[in-house]
Formats: structure tokens, sequence, C-alpha cells
């Protein structure tokens, strides 16, 4: 199905609504594949309103946040930026839709979005990180133009009790 949602920029108003859908997508993708407290700490560090709210603000290495609304309802969230260490390459670091909005075209849009943004950086790849198991995200990623991409440690400041020690690196490569 193709999407009509409207994309724009985030602002600090909208952080508990990007909260609600990064919980709600979170919990349904991750919960068959790690601990409950290994979750929470992933939502408590990543994903609690205050953060996001400053994360709402762009920098030299950071997209910010662009949400997906239907209805004035925000119904996914995506924010890219700069790999640290490789200038050539974009990273996908956050990419959610709400589950009662899956399906619809919502997550290709979005991605596709990053993908300009990477383009206009002149970014010659983009990578997105998966966590084993994920499988509705490595078809996603699939059907997107991506390719498997071997594994790298999975970063986790909330800790690595009850998750797994990799994650796996999905990567599209980039026209200019
Ligand atoms: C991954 C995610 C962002 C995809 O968003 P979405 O809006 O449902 O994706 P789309 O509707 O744009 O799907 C595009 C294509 O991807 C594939 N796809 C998406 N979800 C799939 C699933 N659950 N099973 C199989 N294929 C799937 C399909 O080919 C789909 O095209 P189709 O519907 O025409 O067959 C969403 O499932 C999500 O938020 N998951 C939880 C969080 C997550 O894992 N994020 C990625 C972090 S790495």
């Amino acid at each position: 199905m193709t999407s009509s949602a409207f994309l724009r920029p985030a602002t600090t108003d909208d952080a508990a609504a990007i909260a609600d859908v990064c919980g709600r997508a979170a919990r349904q993708a991750y919960a068959p594949l790690v601990s409950p407290d290994y979750l929470e700490r992933v939502l408590g560090h990543f994903y609690g309103v205050e953060r996001l709210r400053r994360e709402t603000t762009p920098t030299s290495t950071w997209s910010g946040f662009t949400v997906a609304q239907e209805d004035r309802r925000v119904v996914g969230v995506a924010g890219s930026g700069r790999s640290s260490g490789h200038e050539a390459t974009w990273e996908l670091f956050v990419l959610y839709v709400a589950p009662d909005a899956q399906r619809r075209g919502i997550g290709r849009q979005l991605l596709e979005h990053v993908v300009a943004d990477a383009q206009r950086a002149s970014a010659l790849c983009l990578q997105a990180a998966v966590m084993p198991g994920n499988l509705q995200a490595m078809r996603f990623y699939e059907s997107c133009g991506f390719a498997a991409a071997g594994t790298r440690p999975i970063y986790a400041p909330h800790g690595e009790q009850g998750g797994p020690p990799e994650a796996l690196i999905y990567e599209r490569m980039l026209a200019i």
C-alpha cells in the first residue's frame, strides 16, 4: 500500500509522541528477542521524553528527527546522521512505525527521506544496525535495497546483560 503520511521535521512538542511510537514499536519488535529488563533499559536510555526533546535539534552530524504524521497523529519517526569515524557513511539511527500503522509504506517513505538527506550530505552508503532475530526489519531493509554487510558489537550504553552482543549491519550504496 502507498503511504499518504505527511513528513516534517520534529519539534520539541513532538517528544512525547515520538517516545510513544518508539516505545510501542520497540516493545513489539524486541520483546521476543531480549530480556524484559534489557528492553526497559533501552527505552529508558534512548527514548525518554527529555532526551528526545533535546535530540529534536539537528547538529552537524545528526539530522534531528523526521516524523510521519497522519490526521495530526505522529505514526512514525526517523533519525540519522554521519557515522562517527566514517566520513562517507550515513547511519540510520532511529526508525520506528507505530504497530497499528505498519505495512502501509510509512517506513519506506521515511527511509527514502533519509536517503535524500544522506545524498545531500555526499554520503556514499547508508547503514542500519538490526538486532539479530528482528525479521520484520531484515525483510524491510532487503525490500528497500539494502544487503547484509556483516556484524558489529552492539552499542549498549544501557548495559549488555539480557541482550545480544552483536548487531547485524545492513547497507545500501547511494548513487550521487
Ligand atoms: C521496520 C519498520 C520500520 C517497517 O515499517 P513499515 O511502515 O511497516 O514498512 P513498509 O510498510 O514501508 O514496508 C515496506 C516493505 O518492507 C517489507 N516489510 C515490512 N514489514 C515487514 C514484515 N513484518 N514482514 C515481511 N516484510 C516486511 C515488505 O516488503 C514491505 O512492502 P509490502 O508491504 O508492499 O510487502 C517497522 O516494522 C517497525 O517500526 N519495526 C519495529 C522497529 C524496528 O525494528 N525498526 C528498525 C530498527 S533497525
